[in-house]
Formats: C-alpha cells, sequence, structure tokens
C-alpha cells in the first residue's frame, strides 16, 4: 500500500498540505480508511494532519474534520493523548511503536511509520493504533495457544517411542479376566493405581488400558521411565523450568511431565528407582496438585492421573528405608498385581496364537504351531513372561522354513522347562509307532492342537468344541 501511494505522490520537495490531500482523493480514501478497524492518522513531515479516520477521533474525542490541519504537539499539549509517536518518528525517522493514553486512560498500541522519498526526506507519517486490550487479548491466546502447542509437542516426543499397536488386551484365565473387571471399573475413576508384577507381565499394556477406558482417554497419556532419568535431571523432568533457571537449559523454559500430562494420566514406570529426594517431592505433588516450575514463583494447579508400576518388592524396599512408606501408600490406592505367565498358563495359548496370528498378517504367511511347539510352549515357565513369549514365537516364525512350526533346537526345553523331554513328542506327518494306545494318545495331541488352533489358542472354547472339560483338555496339553 505504501508503495502505491507513493507513486500517486508528487516528488516535490515541499509539497503543501492541501496538495497531497487532493493527490490522494480524499473523500474516497477516507471511506476507506473509516471502515477500517484500526485508527489511521496521516500527517505531512512536520506533524500537521492530513488525515484521520473515525477510530482516531474516537479516541482523541476530536471530529475528524477538525483534526485535519491541526498539529499533534498541540494535542499532547491540550491533553489529548500523553504522547505522540507521530512526533517521535519524525525525530528518529524510523519506524515508532507504543503505548498512547488518552484523556481518559484508555490505552491504545500505536506505530508510526513515516514515508521517505527516493532522496531520504521524509514525505508523510502513516499512523495506525489498535485497542491495547485487544491486543493483550490477542496475545494471551496466542500465548496460551504456544504454550499448549509446547505441551503437546513435549508429548509427542514422548509418545513416538513407544509402540502403539496391540489394543487388544489377552485375558483367558480366571485370573487376567478378573483383573479385567477390576481394571475396568477403576478406570473410570481418578484414583491412583499401582501394577505390580514381574518384567514381561504386561504392566504397561495395562496402564494404557486403564488410560485409554478413562475419561481422560483424549488427553495424553505419558510414560515415564523413572530408571532412565538421570538422578540430577529428574527435577526438571518432572517439573520444568522456567526461562534463563540454570544456565545450559532451553532458553524459552521447559514444561515438566506433570505440566505435559495435565488432564490426562502419568505412568511412573520402575517407580522404585526413584531416588528417596525424588520421591518426596513426588509425594507433595500426590498431596497437593500443586507444581511449581524451576525458577518460577507461581504455582499451578496439576489435574493428573498417577499409574505407577514396578516389579521390585515395594514392602521390603521400606524396611530397608530404600523407599518412603508414605508414598507407597499414597501410590498403593488401587493395587493391581499382575500373575506370572506360568500361573496362568490359559493365557500362553491365546498369545501365543494371538502373536502367530499377527506374524501371519504382517508377513502373508500361513504357519501353524505343530503339537510339538504347542505342548512346548504350554509347559515352559516363562521366566521372561508375555514378552518372552512374544520374542520366542517371532524367532520361530523366522527361522522356520515350512509352514509346521516345530521347535528343532532345544531352547525352550533348557532354559528349565517344566517338561522332562520333548523327544518323545509326536510331530506332525510322523509315521505313528508303538502300541495302539501310543498312537490313539498322538492322535489326540494332533486334533487338540489342530482345534486350539481353530479357537486361537482359547482353552475354553477349544474344550467346548472337544466335548470335554478345560481341566481336561489342560491334563491332556501338559500330560502329553
Ligand atoms: N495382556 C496382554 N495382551 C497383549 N499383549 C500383552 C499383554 N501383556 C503383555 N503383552 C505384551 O508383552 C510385552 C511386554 O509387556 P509390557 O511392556 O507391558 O510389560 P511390563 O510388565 O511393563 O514389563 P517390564 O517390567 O519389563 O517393563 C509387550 O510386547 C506387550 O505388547
Ligand atoms: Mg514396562
Amino acid at each position: 500500500m505504501a508503495s502505491a501511494l507513493e507513486k500517486q505522490i508528487p516528488r516535490q520537495q515541499d509539497v503543501q498540505a492541501d496538495e497531497l490531500r487532493k493527490t490522494l482523493g480524499q473523500q474516497f480514501l477516507q471511506q476507506i480508511i473509516d471502515n477500517s478497524f484500526d485508527s489511521i492518522f496521516v500527517t505531512d513531515r512536520y506533524g500537521n494532519v492530513l488525515l484521520a479516520n473515525a477510530g482516531t477521533g474516537e479516541f482523541m474525542e476530536t471530529k475528524t474534520e477538525d483534526m485535519v490541519g491541526k498539529n499533534v504537539k498541540d494535542f499532547v499539549k491540550s491533553g489529548v493523548y500523553d504522547w505522540s509517536p507521530t512526533m517521535e518518528a519524525i525525530k528518529t525517522r524510523s519506524l515508532v511503536s507504543g503505548i498512547v493514553r488518552n484523556k481518559h486512560g484508555v490505552q491504545q498500541m500505536a506505530t508510526s511509520k513515516p514515508l521517505m522519498d527516493e532522496g531520504g526526506d521524509i514525505i508523510m507519517i502513516i499512523t495506525n493504533a489498535r485497542d491495547k486490550d485487544l491486543v493483550d487479548q490477542y496475545i494471551a491466546a496466542l500465548d496460551k495457544e504456544r504454550t499448549s502447542v509446547h505441551r503437546y509437542k513435549t508429548a509427542v516426543e514422548y509418545l513416538s517411542e513407544v509402540d502403539l499397536e496391540n489394543k487388544e488386551i489377552v485375558a483367558e484365565s480366571q485370573q487376567m479376566r478378573k483383573i479385567m473387571r477390576i481394571s475396568n471399573v477403576i478406570a473410570r475413576t481418578d484414583s491412583t493405581v499401582m501394577l505390580i508384577g514381574e518384567t514381561g507381565t504386561g504392566k504397561e499394556v495395562m496402564a494404557r488400558h486403564i488410560h485409554r477406558n478413562s475419561l481422560r482417554s483424549k488427553e495424553p497419556f505419558i510414560p515415564v521411565n523413572c530408571a532412565a532419568i538421570p538422578h540430577e535431571l529428574l527435577e526438571s523432568e518432572f517439573f520444568g523450568y522456567v526461562r534463563g533457571a540454570f544456565s545450559g537449559a532451553n532458553p524459552h523454559g521447559k514444561p515438566g511431565l506433570f505440566e505435559i500430562a495435565d488432564k490426562g494420566t502419568l505412568f511412573l514406570d520402575e517407580i522404585a528407582e526413584l531416588p528417596l529426594a525424588m520421591q518426596s517431592k513426588l509425594l507433595r505433588v500426590l498431596e497437593s496438585s500443586e507444581v511449581q516450575r524451576l525458577g518460577d514463583t507461581k504455582t499451578y494447579h496439576a489435574d493428573v492421573r498417577f499409574i505407577a508400576a514396578t516389579n521390585r518388592d515395594l514392602k521390603a524396599m521400606i524396611s530397608q528405608k530404600l523407599f518412603r512408606s508414605d508414598l507407597y501408600y499414597r501410590l498403593n490406592v488401587i493395587p493391581i498385581s499382575l500373575p506370572s505367565l506360568k500361573d496362568r498358563t490359559e493365557d500362553i495359548l491365546a498369545f501365543a496364537h494371538k502373536f502367530l496370528e499377527e506374524l501371519n498378517r504382517k508377513y502373508a504367511l500361513k504357519k501353524q504351531f505343530s503339537t510339538q511347539a504347542t505342548q512346548l510352549l504350554f509347559n515352559y515357565n516363562w521366566p521372561g513372561n508375555v514378552r518372552e513369549l512374544r520374542n520366542v514365537i517371532e524367532r520361530l516364525v523366522i527361522t522356520s522354513a515350512g509352514d509346521i512350526l516345530n521347535f528343532e533346537d532345544d531352547s525352550l526345553v533348557n532354559s528349565k522347562t517344566r517338561l522332562e523331554s520333548a523327544e518323545s513328542l509326536p510331530s506332525i506327518n510322523t509315521r505313528y509307532k508303538g502300541t495302539l494306545k501310543d498312537v490313539i494318545k498322538a492322535v489326540e495331541g494332533e486334533y487338540i492342537n489342530q482345534v486350539l488352533t481353530e479357537c486361537g489358542g482359547r482353552v475354553g472354547e477349544a474344550a467346548k468344541r472337544l466335548g470335554i472339560h478345560r481341566t481336561m483338555l489342560y491334563r491332556k496339553t501338559i500330560g502329553r
């Protein structure tokens, strides 16, 4: 716009105000600027008003036509407003911005820009101004947006590390079904949950399940591995800091985990690894919900649901003074113990089939467990629990040549298996040997395996189809 105007203005040394007004086609221009939301105000290089719109008139409480021809210095002298950015722009020959107050204290954010000719002489000064409250509101809204964008950006950094597959939870066994029933109820509350279980039993899976079924499911789920954060960084990670809090920090400050998880769920994994000093700080947040960034003077309310997890014996740690008992009781509001896989054998085959199905789908395969594989999987004691099971199946699928999955090596047999030997196990397509009783047993085994496969490892369903009780099915599978 400035350049278009510039073209219309004759390049003369000393242009009179009247002439300028003519050149600008004043009536038309007046209409345009009167319809502008901002206050607009144009003076010549001495500060004599050439043009002013209705917005300016309102702010100065003067009719626009009365303003034209007057000098801005007179407005300041008579107290119409407290200072003139136009005069500053003339003096400094550069853009000037600032807050101008009228006699009632109403504030405008004004910017005056000198327009120069080719010789570098000022032709006129264009000022526009906007209600300061509006500007403030706009800045506050922008700030809020920036904070939440920052919060989500940080949340995304946490989330990207996590595998988001496997939304479905396997719960075939009585124990797991009971746990699912409890979890689905407590998910809807805001109570703190403590998940206890050996490595690989699905603590994180359960924490995510609870979050997904909670009223907070649309808000972030932030998993934090307490063992993975260096001790000296724990406080700034959890609480965040304001700009300039300490050297080497992010110059814009950083939101803490409590802030990032606000309205959502904070999953404190490996909680036993938190040092005592940090345990006290966490306890304070759990008790008050008040959080303060490092270097900040104000606190804010953190609306966070906590889920903690551990594979350690916290009670024993309390007696060794390694874990605060008050924190333990704060976290242990709803304890959920996830049983080891060997204590919920009904889940083993269901998991095995689920993982096999996933791999078949992923690699477009049609692999199936042999009777031998089924029995070995079922009988192994799984010290690494579900995670180990998943890895074993993946390895089996990748290393086996045909469509029938057999354990060629004795990896499962060696690792403290509860089965004495796998050698006597029949495998598909063998020619049957031995007594009629042996053959019947072998055929029975193969048929049970086939039905188990068809039922996706769900023992209850397989037993129903076979017309036997599930305990009988177990006996037949384990006892082989
Ligand atoms: N009930 C379940 N349904 C489906 N997948 C499961 C289930 N439980 C565990 N898994 C799978 O087993 C693996 C281990 O689970 P997870 O990471 O939740 O265990 P964890 O108890 O947190 O282990 P750790 O203590 O070692 O961190 C994951 O790959 C997960 O997908
Ligand atoms: Mg875990």
